[in-house]
């Protein structure tokens, strides 16, 4: 049996991890996993039932009570809360305006660890992003990646993606709120928002999409073709 191999993105909103993290693992025929949905769910289950997102007792016992999983089936996956696909409801404005405070409590990320931890049992050709998985998921992986850009470039970037899900978008309102949301992030005592040591760094503000794609190929294809010459197992990516 080869060994798994990981790659984890991380970075602060609107840098591109998601889109670039898709497409790296479509060229490599990885999976992907998008952690950052994962916490939408939980925001999603805690407006629906009605839970304060500061509750984190309340909202640790409603994901003990519920199904949250990452379904596979399709490319990039999809995210089902109980039977429902919630991909597309837990990108609305509701739901980002509370997911960082959601994703703030201990209780809550001891559980979205553990599960995509798990995930990787079963997904061993894995590039997954978010805000920890190369710092406190999966330390160990095989190309740990930090993504970054200027805020003004994020939040353009956010703003065009909501214009093109046809919201009406004021772009300074954008920019305050991935200040704030990155502000939050980052303070926070569990999981904070932080490059990992010993990660490859990419400013991709002034970068082509595809450019930043093809450098993160280059690094994973270089330290897979590395490590198949120290342990002689030969990558098959
Ligand atoms: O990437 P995104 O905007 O969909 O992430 C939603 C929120 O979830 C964001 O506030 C950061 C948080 N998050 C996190 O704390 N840890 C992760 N691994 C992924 C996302």
């Amino acid at each position: 049996m080869s060994l798994p191999i990981i790659v984890t993105i991380d970075g602060p909103a609107g840098t591109g991890k998601s889109s670039a993290a898709a497409q790296l693992a479509d060229r490599l025929g990885f999976d992907m996993l998008d952690t950052g949905a994962m916490y939408r769910a939980v925001a999603l289950l805690a407006i629906e039932n009605s839970i304060d997102p500061s509750d984190e007792a309340r909202l640790a016992r409603a994901m003990d009570q519920v199904s949250l999983q990452v379904d596979f089936s399709s490319r990039p996956p999809t995210i089902r809360l109980g039977t429902r696909d919630v991909h597309e409801r837990i990108r609305d404005g509701d739901v980002t305006g509370i997911v960082s405070l959601v994703a703030s409590h201990h209780e809550v990320r001891v559980r979205m660890v553990e599960a995509q931890r798990q995930v990787a049992t079963q997904h061993d050709r894995l590039v997954t992003e978010g805000r920890d998985q190369g710092s406190v998921v999966f330390p160990n992986a095989t190309v740990r990646v930090w993504l970054d850009a200027r805020p003004e470039v994020r939040a353009h970037r956010r703003a065009e993606e909501l214009r093109m899900r046809g919201e009406s978008i004021d772009e300074r309102r954008v920019l305050a709120e991935i200040v704030q949301r990155d502000a939050s992030d980052r303070s926070r005592s569990e999981g904070p928002l932080r490059q990992p040591d010993g990660s490859h760094a990419i400013d991709t503000s002034d970068i082509a999409f595809a450019d930043v794609v093809d450098a993160l190929e280059r690094l994973v294809r270089l330290e897979l073709s590395a490590t198949s010459m120290r342990c002689g197992c030969g990558g098959d990516a």
